[in-house]
């Protein structure tokens, strides 16, 4: 095997037979045609508009063109060989006024496109929300409010109804931590508020939704298996002062284990509710929804945080140290694979997690077409067999990891940063609309290849 010079060797035979390998995308990033088929605006589109919110003004009215070249993205993934693909349904194609009433042309789509990678031999995961709540809904308060968590149920049972017979692997939320704390508390995601109450009653909302999603799903597809995406990051204290650990607790609780104790259980963490000093809309029999049994969980990862004390700053009162001399991705995001093998046993160990997967990770870096037509990007090659590698230790110490989605499929729009951060195996011209594999893509088809024919 091709192992680049620094990468720690690669232990494919830790990885268990029938491991699946994916990648992953999400709607408002690759689909475009953000007005097709009655489709009606989100968030994104709304938040995308307004002026500084996106880097370089981008937005997502065209973006990959994937709802029309589908097709060519589908070969692309048999061209990398993988077995499953990770995608996200567009609420507003699907319910675009925020109501019970349903667009059949928009849940056509999913339904060309379940059957299109089931002809390919490609597993579709579906993840009902990432990120574009209809603006239907947001006019009528959003996550701040519990009727979009009921919402989402009906919109979970529109979608399971439809593709249930076909979709087997379904997600409620991806990422709800980026919905509410970015998106409400720190202004950078939409719908770009700024407000504690709104984003700790908005987290609320969102959990709310997974549990009632996850009864609406079983209860439309049975033998469905239902997990929640949730991003995480390892939490370091930048020294051993006690006031510096402290921060460190506090941003773990607000990264970690705000959105794992109360879907595992535990509640919502006493420390975190003092912190926040905001009341939550808790009714009777919530918690028990919240906490469902889940079929599996996907975890995010992407980098790891240091922070120190920061009293007068904003919740959680730490405030995140740049490393210097650290490997760092495009989006100056620190590279450490030994947090992704952290945190797969932390949902092993801590949580008791019985079906594992990564159903995000991956880099961006500034990648360009070189003069011979090829994308060489040694850096996401190297990326990728070293958080391989870190998913290979953990399952070697007992991790129940049953797949792993790069992400991701293609270029796209990385939401406020546009579309100059590329995170894809597969490179894509915006002006033409081409993709190139990129190095990246050849070496994770090369190492997928290399699994399976070990296991034949
Ligand atoms: C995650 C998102 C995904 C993508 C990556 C880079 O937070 O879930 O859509 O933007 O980051």
């Amino acid at each position: 095997m091709s192992e680049s010079a620094d990468a720690p060797a690669l232990d494919l035979a830790a990885f268990p037979a029938g491991f699946t390998w994916g990648t992953a995308t999400s709607a408002y990033q690759i689909e475009g045609a953000v007005a097709e088929d009655g489709r009606a605006p989100s968030i994104w589109d709304t938040f995308s508009r307004v002026p500084g919110a996106v880097d370089g003004g981008d937005h997502g009215d065209t973006a990959c063109d994937h709802y029309h070249r589908w097709p060519e993205d589908v070969a692309l993934m048999r061209t990398l060989g993988t077995d499953a693909y990770r995608l996200s349904v567009a609420w507003p194609r699907v319910l675009p006024f925020g109501d019970g009433r349903v667009n059949g042309p928009g849940l056509d789509f999913y339904d060309r496109l379940v059957d299109g990678l089931l002809e390919a031999g490609i597993t579709p995961s579906v993840t009902l929300y990432h990120w574009d709540l209809p603006q239907a809904l947001q006019d009528r308060g959003g996550w701040n409010e519990r009727g979009t968590a009921e919402a989402l149920a009906g919109y979970a049972s529109a979608v399971a109804g439809r593709l249930g017979d076909r979709v087997t692997q379904w997600a409620t939320l991806n990422e709800p931590l980026c919905s509410a704390w970015i998106g409400h508390l720190e202004g950078r995601m939409a719908p770009g508020l700024t407000d504690l109450p709104t984003a700790v009653r908005a987290s609320y909302h969102l959990l709310l939704a997974h549990g009632l999603a996850v009864q609406a799903v079983r209860a439309a597809v049975p033998g469905a298996q239902v997990g929640l995406v949730t991003n995480h990051s390892t939490v370091e204290p930048a020294s051993t002062r006690p006031e510096d650990l402290a921060a460190a607790a506090r941003m773990d609780g607000h990264t970690n284990r705000w959105w794992l104790d109360p879907v595992y259980g535990r509640g919502f963490p006493a420390d975190m509710r003092e912190l926040y000093g905001v009341e939550l809309p808790e009714r009777p029999g919530d918690l028990e929804t919240i906490a469902a049994p889940l079929d599996w969980h996907g975890l995010n990862y992407y980098f790891p945080v240091t922070v120190e004390d920061d009293p007068g700053g904003p919740v959680p009162h730490a405030r995140e140290v740049r490393l210097a001399d650290v490997p760092r991705t495009y989006m100056d995001w620190q590279v450490d694979a030994g947090g992704l093998e952290a945190l797969l046993m932390r949902l092993t160990d801590d949580y008791g997690v019985s079906r594992l997967y990564v159903t995000e990770n991956g880099s961006a870096y500034p990648d360009a077409v070189g003069p011979d037509g090829a994308v060489h990007d040694p850096e996401r090659t190297a990326y990728l067999e070293g958080h391989l590698a870190a998913c290979a230790r953990a399952v070697r110490k007992g991790a129940p990891l049953a797949g792993y989605y790069a992400w991701s499929l293609l270029d796209n729009f990385e939401w406020a940063y546009g579309y100059d951060k590329r995170f894809g195996l597969v490179h894509v011209d915006y002006e033409t609309q081409k993709r190139t594999v990129k190095t990246s893509g050849r070496r994770y088809a090369e190492i997928i290849r290399a699994h399976r024919e070990a296991q034949a």
